[in-house]
């Protein structure tokens, strides 16, 4: 039966890089919706410019925009063996309308991955975050530089900063994440879709601890 993937965790913790790893190696969709709705503001669509302008101050955009669209993607053929949800659920609402939609369209009960870190990491990660305009490629000028300064290793790429990565709006987003977001972990614990995963450390041992536990669930 196929099988969404939550990777839950504070912003910085790791999701859309190890999210992006472990798709390629699961042969399933990663989906971000950070990455949908920065998509929908380069466009500069009507969703993409309200998003935006909640986006780049750290807000939650609205239940009632976001979880249609997580609908509208989850539906498309490519999702049929399961995919990576990063970013979403984010409320308990969302949570909840994920579930009904799951059930509706037939899908197991989700696994959720909780990628812990300290918040004094977390912070360090943001604000030295740099991605590929091109290809989403993930770097961090402190801890994963790319080769030549500015520039994405994989395909040339310019290397850009988010908007949101600026020490106010990183505050905010980690109070939305403890107010709007913690409330998930008791949410999918008591279901026992809930496992833990270590997010600190090397990179490639955390895809480790991520593929060994959706071996073990017996998700592969
Ligand atoms: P979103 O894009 O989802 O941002 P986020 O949750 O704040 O998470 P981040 O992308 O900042 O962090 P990450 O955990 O993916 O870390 P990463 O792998 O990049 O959402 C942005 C905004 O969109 C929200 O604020 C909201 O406005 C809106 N939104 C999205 N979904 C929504 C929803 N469902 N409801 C309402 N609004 C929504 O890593 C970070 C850095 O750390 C990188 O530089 C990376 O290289 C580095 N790094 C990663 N792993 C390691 C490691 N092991 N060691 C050292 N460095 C590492």
């Amino acid at each position: 039966m196929a099988q969404i993937l939550i990777f839950l965790g504070p912003p910085g913790a790791g999701k859309g890089t190890q999210a992006r790893v472990v798709a390629r190696e699961l042969g399933i969709p990663h989906v971000s919706t950070g990455d949908i709705l920065r998509e929908a503001a380069r466009k500069k669509t009507s969703l993409g410019l309200a998003a935006k302008a909640k986006m780049d101050k750290g807000e939650l955009v609205p239940d009632d925009v976001i979880s249609p669209i997580v609908e509208e993607r989850l539906s498309r053929p490519d999702c049929r063996e399961g995919a990576i949800l990063d970013g979403f659920p984010r409320t308990i609402a969302q949570a909840k309308f994920l579930d009904a939609m799951l059930e509706r369209v037939g899908f197991g009960e989700p696994l959720v991955l909780n990628i812990q870190v300290a918040t004094d990491s977390v912070i360090k990660r943001l604000t030295g975050r740099r991605t590929c305009q091109a290809c989403g490629e993930i770097y961090n000028v402190y801890m994963n530089p790319p080769r030549h300064g500015g520039i994405c290793d994989k395909d040339g790429g310019r290397l850009v900063q988010r908007a949101d990565d600026n020490e106010e709006a990183i505050r905010i987003r980690l109070k939305a994440y403890e107010q709007d977001t913690l409330p998930l972990i008791d949410y999918y614990q008591r279901k026992n879709a809930l496992r833990q995963v270590d997010g600190s450390g090397d990179p490639e041992a955390i895809t480790g601890r991520l593929l060994s536990l959706v071996k073990t669930h017996d998700y592969l």
